[in-house]
């Protein structure tokens, strides 16, 4: 039985202090210390290893957007999700030592949280515990069940190089599409998405019309749009797409990063092209995750997928590490480990 860690009396918060009208940065927030927190009632204490930051906290932050959760508390801990380790038990029924996720261990050195708050991690499900924060269930989401990439495809993925896309190009081709195309915003990044993460062709944001790089991309059209962007990308997508495209809307980061997410659909030539779009949200299809968990672990295991991630240290770095995520300079997901 892993022995008890000696708790400090005081810990690290990163607290959300001003509302921001544009984008945070890190003038919004402030790294409070604070008692530990005492378990309660069927909480468990539990030490923060690493956590994720995502460009949603961006609006919940900003509060705006159309969300089904609440905006984030100003002057309180940022909420986020977290993976951490079981310091003391309390009565939650959890062990010492159990490692858990939580989407409400936020950004904290510690954090009592209620045992129906947090799943305790198989250690077998996936070879090391911060893939568990990783964007595959979105991605996974877009390109088998609502995209339906089948063998021989050409795929298109926008924001290919964020956590959702580095994650998608990979899926698509591992089911059997024959040619994956990927939206970025430089040129640096698109070596890192056909070097090492599955992509075939590169459109890049900012660099002339994407309608007209993605013909050059796909002169035979589109047969899926895994779309996490909205905007110009998928009003061009749209243009390119081939009879019988599946459409499958994952994210708007054009309207959550930029000035719209607005797209221009032609119905008369999604009609005539038998074109289908699929909006898709994670928390509708939640059964995608155990079935997703099941292939990323096999697959980080042999190999055949990797989980490109940016890890920043300590709690005081979160707000530095969500800008640079919002910034566009990682590929892959952001964590921060404590
Ligand atoms: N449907 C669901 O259940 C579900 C689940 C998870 C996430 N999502 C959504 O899926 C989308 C992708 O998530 P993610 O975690 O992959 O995103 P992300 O990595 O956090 O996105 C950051 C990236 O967005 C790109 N970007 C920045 N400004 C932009 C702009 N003005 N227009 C277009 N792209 C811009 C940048 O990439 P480049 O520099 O490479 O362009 C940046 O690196 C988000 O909208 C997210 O909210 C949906």
């Amino acid at each position: 039985m892993p022995e008890a860690r000696t708790v400090p009396a005081t810990h690290r918060e990163v607290h959300l202090v001003a509302r921001p009208t544009g984008l945070p940065s890190e003038e919004h927030f402030a790294v409070v210390t604070a008692p530990v927190p005492v378990p309660g009632p069927g909480q468990a204490l539990v030490r923060t290893t690493v956590l994720a930051v995502l460009t949603i906290m961006s609006d919940l932050i900003r509060g705006r957007g159309e969300l089904p959760v609440p905006p984030f508390d100003l002057d309180a801990c940022v909420p986020g999700p977290s993976i951490g380790e079981v310091v003391d038990a309390g009565d939650s029924g959890l062990k010492v030592g159990d490692i858990v996720s939580s989407q409400a261990g936020g950004w904290r050195e510690y954090a009592a949280l209620n045992a129906s708050a947090v799943q305790r991690l198989d250690p077998a499900a996936l070879p090391y515990p911060a893939a568990h924060l990783s964007q595959g269930a979105a991605a996974y989401l877009g390109v088998v069940h609502a995209g339906e990439v089948r063998r021989g495809d050409t795929v298109f993925v926008t924001s290919a190089a964020g956590g959702v896309g580095s994650l998608a190009g990979q899926i698509a081709k591992l089911r059997g599409a024959a040619r994956v195309i990927g939206s970025t915003s430089s040129r640096r990044k698109a070596d890192i998405l056909t070097r090492e993460l599955g992509y075939d062709a590169v459109v890049l944001r900012g660099a002339g019309p994407i309608e007209e790089q993605l013909r050059d991309a796909a002169p035979d059209g589109l047969d899926v749009v895994v779309d996490n962007v909205g905007g110009e990308q998928l009003t061009a997508a749209l243009r390119v797409a081939r009879r019988g495209a599946r459409v499958a809307l994952i994210g708007a980061l054009a309207g959550q990063l930029g000035a719209s997410a607005t797209a221009e659909i032609d119905p008369h030539a999604l009609i005539t092209g038998g074109v289908t779009l699929r909006g898709a949200a994670l928390y509708d299809h939640l059964d995608v995750i155990p079935e997703w968990l099941d292939v990323f672990g096999r697959e980080l295991r042999n190999g055949t997928l990797t989980f490109p991630r940016a890890v920043l240290t300590g709690i005081d770095q979160a707000p530095r590490a969500l800008g640079e995520l919002l910034a566009g300079q990682h590929v892959g997901a952001v964590h921060v480990e404590l």
